[in-house]
C-alpha cells in the first residue's frame, strides 16, 4: 500500500484542461441552465463521488432557486455488461415527483451508468429529467444517452482530478490531468 501511495505522483500527465478553462465552462453552463430553469421546480441530482466537485461550483454559479440531494451508484467496475445492472448505494432523500430533475455527472464514459441512472429516476415520475455532463467521452460510448448540458468533449483517456479519481486519489486537483501510464518495469 505505501508503495502503491508514493508512486501516485507519477501518475499525473499531461494537464488537459486548465483551471480557469474549467471554472469559465462551468459559468457558461450555470447561464444556460438558469435561463432554462427559470420559474421551474429545479433539484440538482449530483451524483457521488466523481461530481461532487462540478457540482459545487455549478451550483453556486447558478442564479435560479434550486434544491440539491444526492445518490451514489454501484460501479460496474470492468464488465459493463448490461445483464449485471448497477443499484444505488445511496438513494435520493427526498421525492422526485413532479420536480425537474437535472443529474449533474462528472463524465459520461461508455454509457451505461447515465442509462441506468435515467431509468432508476424516471421511476419516481419526474416533471423533467435532464442530464449536465462536464466530461463526455464520445468516442467510448457503447449505449446512446442524451447529454443536455455538456462541459468538454474529450478524447479517449483515463482522466483525473476535479472530482474525478484513480483509486481514490487525486480529486482534489482544480484541473483535469491524463493519468500517466506507469513506467515499464
Ligand atoms: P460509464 O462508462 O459511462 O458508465 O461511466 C462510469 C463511471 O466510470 C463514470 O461515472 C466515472 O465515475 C467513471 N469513469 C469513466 N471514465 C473515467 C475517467 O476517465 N476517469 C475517472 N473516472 C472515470
Ligand atoms: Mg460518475
Amino acid at each position: 500500500m505505501r508503495e502503491k501511495v508514493r508512486d501516485m505522483p507519477y501518475r499525473l500527465g499531461e494537464t488537459l484542461i486548465t483551471a480557469p478553462q474549467i471554472q469559465a465552462r462551468v459559468h457558461e453552463l450555470a447561464g444556460l441552465i438558469s435561463k432554462d430553469y427559470s420559474n421551474r421546480d429545479l433539484l440538482l441530482i449530483c451524483v457521488l463521488k466523481g461530481a461532487a466537485v462540478f457540482w459545487a461550483d455549478l451550483c453556486r454559479a447558478l442564479c435560479v432557486p434550486c434544491q440539491s440531494d444526492f445518490v451514489a451508484m454501484e460501479s460496474y467496475g470492468d464488465g459493463t455488461s448490461p445483464t449485471t445492472k448497477p443499484r444505488f448505494t445511496k438513494a435520493a432523500g427526498v421525492s422526485l415527483a413532479g420536480r425537474d430533475i437535472l443529474i449533474v455527472e462528472d463524465i459520461i464514459d461508455t454509457g451505461h451508468t447515465s442509462v441506468r441512472l435515467r431509468e432508476l429516476l424516471r421511476i419516481q415520475e419526474p416533471a423533467s429529467l435532464a442530464m449536465c455532463a462536464l466530461l463526455d467521452k464520445a468516442e467510448r460510448r457503447q449505449v446512446e444517452t442524451p447529454i443536455e448540458y455538456c462541459g468538454f468533449v474529450i478524447p479517449n483517456a483515463f482522466v483525473i482530478g476535479y472530482g474525478l479519481d484513480y483509486a481514490q486519489q487525486y480529486r482534489h486537483l482544480p484541473y483535469i490531468a491524463v493519468l500517466q501510464s506507469p513506467p515499464e518495469t
